[in-house]
Protein backbone atom coordinates (compact mmCIF):
# COMPACT_ATOMS: atom_id res chain seq x y z
CA UNK A 1 0.00 0.00 0.00
CA UNK A 2 1.41 3.43 -0.84
CA UNK A 3 1.97 5.78 2.59
CA UNK A 4 3.15 8.96 1.69
CA UNK A 5 1.95 10.55 4.58
CA UNK A 6 3.72 7.89 6.67
CA UNK A 7 6.26 7.90 4.68
CA UNK A 8 7.13 11.58 4.32
CA UNK A 9 6.98 12.03 8.38
CA UNK A 10 9.06 8.63 9.52
CA UNK A 11 11.98 10.02 7.06
CA UNK A 12 11.63 12.58 9.11
CA UNK A 13 11.96 11.10 11.95
CA UNK A 14 14.71 9.24 10.81
CA UNK A 15 16.55 12.38 9.53
CA UNK A 16 16.33 14.63 12.78
CA UNK A 17 18.10 10.99 14.52
CA UNK A 18 20.72 11.35 12.33
CA UNK A 19 21.23 15.20 12.75
CA UNK A 20 21.24 14.53 16.77
CA UNK A 21 23.29 11.50 16.67
CA UNK A 22 25.89 13.77 14.42
CA UNK A 23 25.17 16.72 16.42
CA UNK A 24 26.46 15.03 19.65
CA UNK A 25 29.08 12.09 18.31
CA UNK A 26 31.51 13.97 20.61
CA UNK A 27 29.80 15.38 24.22
CA UNK A 28 33.25 17.07 24.48
CA UNK A 29 32.86 19.20 21.10
CA UNK A 30 29.08 18.97 20.63
CA UNK A 31 28.31 20.35 16.95
CA UNK A 32 26.13 23.33 17.87
CA UNK A 33 25.68 24.15 13.61
CA UNK A 34 23.95 20.53 13.59
CA UNK A 35 22.36 21.15 17.08
CA UNK A 36 20.77 24.42 15.79
CA UNK A 37 19.83 22.01 12.80
CA UNK A 38 18.12 19.25 14.85
CA UNK A 39 16.54 22.07 16.99
CA UNK A 40 14.59 23.82 14.18
CA UNK A 41 14.06 20.37 11.76
CA UNK A 42 12.09 18.87 15.19
CA UNK A 43 9.73 21.82 15.84
CA UNK A 44 9.38 22.52 12.51
CA UNK A 45 8.44 18.77 12.18
CA UNK A 46 6.00 19.55 15.12
CA UNK A 47 4.65 22.83 13.58
CA UNK A 48 3.64 20.41 10.69
CA UNK A 49 1.71 18.09 12.95
CA UNK A 50 0.16 20.30 15.10
CA UNK A 51 -0.92 22.66 12.22
CA UNK A 52 -1.28 20.12 9.31
CA UNK A 53 -1.45 16.36 9.99
CA UNK A 54 -3.70 16.43 13.42
CA UNK A 55 -6.26 18.40 11.58
CA UNK A 56 -6.36 16.35 8.51
CA UNK A 57 -6.50 13.21 10.68
CA UNK A 58 -9.73 14.42 12.33
CA UNK A 59 -11.11 14.88 8.40
CA UNK A 60 -9.94 11.19 7.79
CA UNK A 61 -11.63 10.30 10.97
CA UNK A 62 -14.79 11.17 10.16
CA UNK A 63 -14.24 14.91 12.40
CA UNK A 64 -14.62 12.99 14.94
CA UNK A 65 -11.88 13.24 17.43
CA UNK A 66 -8.44 11.04 17.78
CA UNK A 67 -8.46 9.49 21.40
CA UNK A 68 -4.23 9.70 20.70
CA UNK A 69 -4.33 13.99 19.58
CA UNK A 70 -4.30 14.98 23.04
CA UNK A 71 -1.58 12.89 24.20
CA UNK A 72 0.73 13.56 21.84
CA UNK A 73 0.30 17.09 22.06
CA UNK A 74 1.75 17.42 25.40
CA UNK A 75 4.27 15.18 24.00
CA UNK A 76 5.15 17.89 21.83
CA UNK A 77 5.14 20.49 24.64
CA UNK A 78 7.75 18.48 26.62
CA UNK A 79 9.85 18.06 23.29
CA UNK A 80 9.51 21.66 22.52
CA UNK A 81 10.36 22.87 26.00
CA UNK A 82 13.66 20.51 26.24
CA UNK A 83 14.72 22.50 22.63
CA UNK A 84 15.47 25.43 24.87
CA UNK A 85 17.81 24.16 26.76
CA UNK A 86 21.38 23.51 26.18
CA UNK A 87 22.77 20.53 24.53
CA UNK A 88 24.35 18.49 26.87
CA UNK A 89 24.55 14.09 27.45
CA UNK A 90 21.85 14.11 29.79
CA UNK A 91 19.64 16.15 27.83
CA UNK A 92 20.36 14.13 24.83
CA UNK A 93 19.84 10.93 26.73
CA UNK A 94 16.29 12.52 28.13
CA UNK A 95 15.42 13.75 24.09
CA UNK A 96 16.32 10.27 22.84
CA UNK A 97 14.05 8.14 25.15
CA UNK A 98 11.00 10.32 24.80
CA UNK A 99 11.26 10.58 20.72
CA UNK A 100 11.58 6.67 20.94
CA UNK A 101 7.93 6.52 21.98
CA UNK A 102 6.61 9.47 20.83
CA UNK A 103 7.48 8.62 17.23
CA UNK A 104 6.59 4.59 17.55
CA UNK A 105 2.67 5.71 18.94
CA UNK A 106 2.61 8.18 15.57
CA UNK A 107 4.00 5.42 13.15
CA UNK A 108 2.54 2.54 14.50
CA UNK A 109 -0.20 0.33 12.93
CA UNK A 110 -3.73 2.60 13.70
CA UNK A 111 -1.59 5.05 14.43
CA UNK A 112 -2.12 8.76 13.59
CA UNK A 113 0.16 8.56 10.83
CA UNK A 114 -2.14 5.63 9.55
CA UNK A 115 -5.35 7.02 9.69
CA UNK A 116 -4.67 10.21 7.46
CA UNK A 117 -3.87 7.56 5.00
CA UNK A 118 -7.93 7.09 4.80
CA UNK A 119 -7.79 10.34 3.22
CA UNK A 120 -8.71 11.17 -0.51
CA UNK A 121 -6.17 11.26 -2.85
CA UNK A 122 -6.14 15.36 -3.75
CA UNK A 123 -6.16 15.59 0.27
CA UNK A 124 -3.22 13.87 0.72
CA UNK A 125 -1.82 15.86 -1.92
CA UNK A 126 -2.41 19.24 -0.71
CA UNK A 127 -1.23 18.17 3.09
CA UNK A 128 2.05 17.02 1.03
CA UNK A 129 2.92 20.43 -0.32
CA UNK A 130 2.07 22.02 2.59
CA UNK A 131 4.44 20.02 4.74
CA UNK A 132 7.15 20.89 1.98
CA UNK A 133 6.16 24.63 2.11
CA UNK A 134 6.25 25.03 6.21
CA UNK A 135 8.17 27.69 6.99
CA UNK A 136 11.42 26.54 9.27
CA UNK A 137 10.64 27.52 13.26
CA UNK A 138 12.80 30.29 14.27
CA UNK A 139 14.78 29.73 17.46
CA UNK A 140 16.47 31.41 20.49
CA UNK A 141 19.47 30.67 21.12
CA UNK A 142 19.65 27.85 24.38
CA UNK A 143 18.89 29.11 27.33
CA UNK A 144 21.04 28.07 30.43
CA UNK A 145 18.77 29.41 32.81
CA UNK A 146 17.24 27.31 35.59
CA UNK A 147 13.93 28.78 35.59
CA UNK A 148 13.91 27.19 31.91
CA UNK A 149 15.13 23.94 32.90
CA UNK A 150 12.56 23.65 35.87
CA UNK A 151 9.58 24.93 33.27
CA UNK A 152 10.65 22.05 30.97
CA UNK A 153 10.79 19.58 34.06
CA UNK A 154 7.49 20.52 34.46
CA UNK A 155 6.38 20.50 31.11
CA UNK A 156 7.57 16.57 31.25
CA UNK A 157 5.81 16.22 33.81
CA UNK A 158 2.37 17.05 32.09
CA UNK A 159 2.53 14.44 29.00
CA UNK A 160 3.78 11.30 32.15
CA UNK A 161 7.78 11.56 31.72
CA UNK A 162 10.35 12.42 34.90
CA UNK A 163 13.68 14.09 33.72
CA UNK A 164 15.79 13.21 36.69
CA UNK A 165 13.66 9.48 36.34
CA UNK A 166 14.90 9.06 32.96
CA UNK A 167 18.19 10.58 33.57
CA UNK A 168 18.90 7.65 36.04
CA UNK A 169 17.89 4.65 33.40
CA UNK A 170 20.46 2.29 32.45
CA UNK A 171 19.52 2.15 29.17
CA UNK A 172 22.60 0.24 26.75
CA UNK A 173 23.13 3.18 24.36
FE1 LIG B 1 5.06 14.25 16.83
FE1 LIG C 1 6.46 12.92 14.22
Amino acid sequence: MNKPIYNFLSTDHQRLDKLLNEAVADYNAIDSEKYHQFRVGLLTHIKMEEKILFPAAKKANGNRNLPMIPQLRLEHGAITALMALPPSKDLTKVIRYILNIHDLKEEESGGVYEICERLAETDTAAILQAFRTTTPVPVHPPNASPYVFEAAKRALKRAGFDYDEIVGLNLSE
